[in-house]
């Protein structure tokens, strides 16, 4: 039902939400004190287990950003503990509920546990990520293989300053851990993408012989990204030499490749 990440100090509970858009559910807790944070509340079924299961005392409520499918539970979890929710300053005209407004560069402390917060605007203008030693919390910013798209208040030229100006620069060795499980429809489109006769393709068949239906997507670095991502590596001329049809980039501006890449997502 769910799976378990075992750091020295923290552990991460995920888990695959049972519906189409393959949400992905996160609870962090500090190992020391079993306080713990509720990342984007959409299953509460798995989330109470989790909690019953593993005795853990929730703190804080932390929505990346405020799409409904990442804030569903928000009031129960709010009323049934009476936390703090926290959220970017931006979900002030957002949210009915009062929280804790957060920002770039703050410090959130769960237990013993300290973690960054980055803004990450794009997918939406509020939207956040968050560091926890190796990890990063990423939302709908960045899937495996993908970024979020930007149809529900979303904005391209943000989302590509967030990719290229941003993201890319964080460790190689942070695992991300993404909002949804794409990674299978993305390896799909970007073998798509690549001439047939690179061989890169048998990689990617390889890659995607370790996805399940039913189940989450093995865990990937950054490092993985900048290998694998086609958003992130758009600006890269070795990586229009392995595309099908490199014509359809190679006169565009970086930023303007990024917006086709994801308007040919977006139609695929
Ligand atoms: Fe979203």
């Amino acid at each position: 039902m769910y799976h378990q990440i075992s750091a020295e100090t923290f552990n991460i509970y995920r888990f695959l939400v049972p519906n189409s858009d393959r949400n992905i559910g996160y609870v962090l807790e500090c190992k020391n004190t079993k306080k713990c944070l509720i990342f984007d509340p959409l299953n509460k079924d798995i989330i109470d287990k989790i909690l019953d299961d593993n005795d853990l005392k929730p703190e804080y409520i932390l929505n990346t950003h405020a799409h409904p499918d990442h804030i569903k539970y928000n009031s129960y979890y709010l009323e049934k503990f009476k936390v703090k929710l926290l959220a970017h300053d931006m979900c002030k005209d957002l949210f009915e509920h009062e929280f804790d407004n957060i920002f770039e560069n703050d410090v959130i402390k769960i237990g013993d546990l300290k973690l960054k917060v980055l803004h990450t605007p794009g997918h939406c203008p509020e939207h956040i990520s968050i560091i926890a030693d190796n990890y990063l919390f990423c939302g709908d910013t960045i899937f495996n293989c993908g970024v979020g798209n930007v149809h529900f208040r979303g904005n391209i030229t943000m989302l590509f300053r967030t990719i290229h100006h941003k993201i890319k620069h964080l460790s190689n060795e942070l695992i991300i851990l993404p909002g949804h499980d794409y990674l299978q429809n993305n390896l799909s489109f970007l073998s798509n993408l690549i001439n047939d006769s690179d061989p890169i393709i048998e990689e990617l068949k390889e890659i995607e012989s370790q996805c399940l239906d039913n189940d989450l997507s093995p865990l990937k670095t950054i490092s993985f990204e900048k290998k694998y991502n086609p958003f992130f590596r758009i600006d890269e001329l070795s990586f229009l030499d392995i595309l099908a049809d490199p014509k359809v980039f190679e006169t565009l501006t970086m930023e303007d490749r990024f917006i086709k890449l994801r308007s040919l997502r977006d139609k695929w």
